[in-house]
């Protein structure tokens, strides 16, 4: 059984600064995503602390809230069957080091916090992401 989902992804400011959003753009396409909504932004530190604020008691919290929010990204709402669990597939484990061939993270990302994309990672989260980004 599948059901179409939507996810939130978002290039993150790595990728942008290198001009790598189409390339990126393209891998989920040619991976059977749709790319329903997407737009260009650059988020206030305060925008990055309150879409990361699940990770508010981690030790990384702040430099991530401070890159998030340190150049242009490219948020996006993927649709696709299992689109949550299929873009984490595609992305890869969240260091590159670690990440498998194929996968968006080992092909671009940088280091663990320069890891180029990030994806809703349940059915719940990805609703609260994509109404951060996306509510009219
Ligand atoms: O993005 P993902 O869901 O794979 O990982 P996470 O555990 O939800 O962490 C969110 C983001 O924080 C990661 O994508 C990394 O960019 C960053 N991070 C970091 O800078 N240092 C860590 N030790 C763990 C995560
Ligand atoms: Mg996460």
């Amino acid at each position: 059984m599948s059901d179409i989902e939507q996810t939130l992804s978002i290039i993150k400011p790595d990728a942008v600064e290198r001009n790598l959003q189409d390339q990126i753009k393209n891998e989920f396409k040619n991976n059977g995503f749709e790319i329903i909504k997407e737009k260009k932004i650059h988020i206030s530190k305060e925008e990055a602390e309150k879409f990361y604020k699940v990770h508010v008691s981690k030790p990384f919290y702040n430099d991530l809230c401070n890159y998030l929010s340190s150049g242009p990204i490219v948020v996006m709402n993927l649709q696709r069957d299992n689109a949550i669990l299929e873009n984490r597939k595609l992305m890869g484990a969240t260091n590159p080091k670690d990440a498998e061939e194929g996968t968006l993270r080992k092909k671009y990302g940088l280091s663990i916090d320069k890891n180029s994309v990030h994806g809703s990672d349940s059915v719940e989260n990805a609703k609260i992401e994509l109404d951060f980004f996306f509510k009219d």
